[in-house]
């Protein structure tokens, strides 16, 4: 069965001997959906490749079910992947170390360093702790979607991506909503390659050092490129200001345009418009906003006006992703 429910026990056994034996499978995290495959089997890991349609150099974030089980995958442990490690595993952060000779080599697309993450979800915890009893030593996982597209945070967003063969560890909806943060550890300055729920400032504190920004040196992330994360249709960020004058610049005539409004403000919506207000809690935002962009999708719009959220720490995620599902 493609469906597997996460709150059965056997489920995620079955899940785990599929894993074992070199198949794909999707999983929940506190993020988002991973389409996975044991880590040190390069040629289950060129299946997610060629599902996802992702160029073959772009490396894949390999899940371990702990710190310890991680660190086996680095040749090195610097002081600030050990600091962000303790502060935040099982957690939403994705550390890069460099990889240790032999290990993960497809996974890593070939890189000299590698990205590491340990789960907090519960189901994904209980996956790698059954598929490290199976030999698996660790589960390459993208997020599961097909490349440059929203990424998955349910079990039916994973099966519009890849049909219903696919197997799909279903355990609800991902409660982050929005990807893993990635702090590059393989320079002695950390550096943020992409924002996500937990706050640049959290990430300082624990480090004792500010966060550098990427720059031409980082190494490459398909998160990172500029468009990323799109919806089929056309998205454009406006202020509050800018929708309420385009949309009375429209009149009735916005009917035509088969529109979606997704905003903080309460505006006057006229008929025919698809409208969603923005929670203007970032962590509740950050939940729903891929399911959000894929409802619109799927209602057949072709252009979402989207809310510019507030410039500040806490909205960085959804703002990044914002901007780039933009530029898609
Ligand atoms: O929350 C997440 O991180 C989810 C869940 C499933 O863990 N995964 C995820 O994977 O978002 P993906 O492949 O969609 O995005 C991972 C990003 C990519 O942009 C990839 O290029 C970057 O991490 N990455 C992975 N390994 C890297 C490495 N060794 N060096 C630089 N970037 C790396
Ligand atoms: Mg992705």
């Amino acid at each position: 069965m493609p469906l597997l429910d996460a709150n059965d026990p056997s489920a995620v056994q079955a899940a785990a001997a599929a894993l074992a034996a070199g198949e794909l499978l999707a999983f929940p995290t506190e993020t988002v959906y991973g389409l996975g495959a044991r880590a040190d089997d390069d040629a289950a890991v060129q299946r997610i490749y060629a599902a996802k349609g992702r160029p073959a150099a772009h490396p894949l974030i390999v899940h371990a079910a702990s710190a310890e089980q991680a660190q086996r995958f680095a040749s090195a442990w610097p002081a600030t992947a050990r600091s962000l490690a303790q502060a935040f595993w099982p957690g939403p952060l994705t550390l890069i170390v460099p990889r240790a000779p032999g290990m993960a080599q497809a996974a890593a697309g070939g890189q000299g360093s590698i990205g590491l993450r340990v789960p907090a979800h519960p189901v994904a915890q209980a996956l790698l702790r059954e598929s490290l009893s199976r030999g698996v030593p660790g589960v390459a996982a993208p997020s599961a979607n097909r490349f440059g597209r929203v990424s998955a945070t349910c079990a039916a967003h994973v099966v519009q991506e890849f049909g219903p063969d696919l197997q799909v560890l279903d355990g609800g909806e991902c409660p982050g909503g929005i990807e893993s943060a990635i702090v590059d550890c393989t320079t002695a300055a950390p550096a943020l390659l992409r924002p996500g729920l937990l706050r640049r400032e959290q990430l300082e504190a624990a480090l004792g050092l500010p966060l550098r920004e990427r720059d031409a040196a980082s190494p490459r992330a398909s998160g990172s490129l500029r468009s990323h994360y799109a919806p089929a249709a056309t998205l454009r960020l406006m202020s509050a200001a800018q929708l309420r004058d385009a949309l009375e610049v429209l009149g009735p005539q916005a009917a035509n345009l088969r529109l979606a409004v997704y905003s903080l403000a309460r505006l006057r919506i006229g008929r025919g418009i698809e409208h969603r207000l923005m929670p203007d809690d970032p962590a509740a935002a950050a939940h729903e906003l891929f399911a959000v962009l894929r409802a619109f999708d799927a209602r057949g719009v072709q252009l979402i006006w989207v809310e510019q959220p507030p410039d500040n720490a806490e909205w960085e995620g959804v703002r990044d992703r914002l901007s780039r599902a933009a530029a898609g």
